[in-house]
């Protein structure tokens, strides 16, 4: 048996597998964990660097924002292939189209379910007339790029015959990149490998014409990870994944369980990937900060008790040779060894260092912002976090593009005596708006003017508030949950007022609506 120490020596024999992270996409499906344009936009950059080879940026007909992210994140990224979604619908793949077609590396990915539950339920449509639309709509988004995917969504359940038909008529048709999704995370891993081992064989095109075959996996059972490795096994070249696993319903293969399993059991997987390892760690953090899905404590690598030792005789192990209970080396994944803190005193360039140390890219535009807000918070509370510089990090991302701005608001509240609100918005022509309103309580007071000002309706599902760091100085962090038109959209935001900060969250979650690419302007008239 190997030890992790037997790892170093790589056979140069290895296999390269590409990652496609969908963690703008899929990932941002999760219910809540809606991303603004800046925020999309800087965790691309971090995926860049991370060392992705393809960003799945979003879905381009869904909303305006969606459009302009992929947009943006296709003409920014230099090295990293950048993919927008498309149903086979015309209009969807003009969209998908439109958003990547300036890129420096662009791929359409389009997909359309093959399985018998959804050929009979969901399209009400027989395989032949699917088999034509997939070919119709790869043949058209190769109108835009020579780099298309095409998925035959619930592939794992569709009959293999059939997944080998489609899968030979969209290659006929143009089609670059195979991705077989387990749509619903129903495959064993035995199951999800012969998948592949069964298509390469019934079509030798795919290894003749250098066809990337690809394995897209959600995590119901809690397999994803395991599929994903065996689909690389039987000859998958591409392995689809998000950050921390986010997902819909129980998320997607986590890219980093995959890259670090490859890794740290390359005595057993002879498979390397493109991704540098120790900046796992602060995407993991940007993520999670920016989705709002936190990360469970005892997750796989980036959970916060993944490398901490609590019993005794575990403890007495690492201190005599940490090869007793680590298997891998929390350097190796960037987190950080000791916690570093700052002060009023400490200059620009300490803070600069410790921003890039956190996995961001600041421009100096952006660095005077965040180092105006970090003086104005040194100057109220006497230690600055890490936790402190990712909250003002998080704000000015999703300060950018506001449709809504607070400028100011007053409170009238006590016991006995009905709360009051008046509050003033700046929209983004710089006008400003005021009104005012009653409620239980100031909160409640507050987010009533809210909606009168913005004309949005929503409804508040969930409103939670927490101390960041310690200390009696600690700024409040409130996170929302309101519901628009049946989605869910989160909001948060920081202050060492706490009323402000749920005042910021409120806003920032209705800044988040999207609607569809056709409307103007997130407004609903009550
Ligand atoms: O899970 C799935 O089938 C998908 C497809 C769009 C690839 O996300
Ligand atoms: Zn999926």
């Amino acid at each position: 048996m190997a030890t992790n120490q037997d790892n170093t020596d790589k056979s140069p024999e290895q296999t390269r597998i590409r990652i496609f992270d969908t963690t703008l996409r899929d990932g941002e499906q999760s219910p809540g964990a809606s991303l603004n344009f800046s925020e999309k936009f800087e965790i691309a950059r971090q995926l860049e660097l991370l060392g992705v080879d393809v960003v799945e940026a979003g879905f381009p007909i869904t909303s305006q924002g969606d459009f302009e992210a992929v947009r943006a994140i296709s003409q920014e990224l230099e090295r990293t292939t950048v993919a927008g979604l498309a149903r086979c619908v015309p209009r969807d793949i003009d969209r998908a189209g439109e958003a990547v077609k300036d890129g420096k590396n662009s791929r359409i990915h389009v997909f359309c379910a093959t399985s018998k539950i959804h050929r009979e339920h969901k399209l009400k449509k027989a395989f032949e007339q699917i088999v034509e639309l997939a070919s119709k709509s790869v043949a058209h988004a190769r109108q835009y790029t020579d780099d298309v995917e095409f998925s035959p969504e619930d592939g794992s359940r569709t009959e293999l015959n059939y997944l080998v038909d489609v899968t030979a008529a969209v290659i006929e048709a143009g089609a670059t990149t195979i991705n077989i999704p387990d749509t619903v995370g129903y495959a064993t891993p035995a199951e999800y490998g012969r998948i592949f081992s069964y298509v390469r064989e019934q079509l030798p095109v795919i290894d003749e014409k250098g066809i990337i075959l690809s394995s897209h996996c959600h995590n119901d059972l809690g397999l994803a990870v395991a599929n994903s490795i065996a689909a690389i096994q039987n000859g998958a070249k591409q392995i689809e994944c998000t950050i921390n696993g986010i997902g819909e319903r129980a998320g997607n293969a986590a890219l980093e369980e995959i890259v670090m399993a490859l890794n740290t059991r390359s005595d057993v997987y002879n498979f390397a990937t493109n991704i540098d390892t120790k900046r796992i760690y602060p995407v993991s953090r940007m993520v999670s900060n920016l989705t709002g899905l936190h990360v469970q404590r005892n997750k796989a690598i980036v959970g916060e008790n993944a490398f901490a030792h609590e019993s005794g005789i575990h403890q007495d192990g690492m201190l005599k040779n940490r090869n007793t209970y680590e298997i891998m080396n929390p350097h190796d994944i960037g987190v950080p060894e000791s916690k570093l803190v700052l002060g009023k005193h400490s200059g620009r360039h300490a803070l600069k260092d410790r921003v890039i140390d956190l996995g961001y890219t600041v421009d100096e535009a952006m660095l005077d912002k965040v180092y105006d807000a970090f003086k104005t918070l040194a100057d109220k509370k006497k230690d600055v976090y890490d936790e402190d510089i990712e909250a003002i990090l998080d704000e000015q991302l999703e300060s950018q593009r506001q449709l809504w701005e607070l400028a100011r608001f007053q409170i009238s509240s006590g016991t006995g005596v009905i709360s009051t609100a008046t509050v003033v918005l700046r929209d983004s022509s710089g006008a400003e708006k005021m009104d005012a309103a009653t409620g239980d309580g100031p909160i409640d007071a507050c987010y009533e003017a809210i909606q009168r000002i913005t004309g949005v309706v929503v409804k508040l599902e969930q409103y939670q508030t927490r101390a960041i760091t310690g200390g009696k100085d600690a700024q409040g962090e409130v996170s929302v949950q309101i519901t628009h038109r049946e989605r869910k959209v989160r909001g948060r935001a920081f202050s060492t007022d706490v009323i402000e900060a749920a005042v910021r969250a409120y806003l920032a979650a209705i800044n988040r609506i999207k609607l569809p690419a056709e409307e103007p302007a997130p407004v609903d008239q009550p």
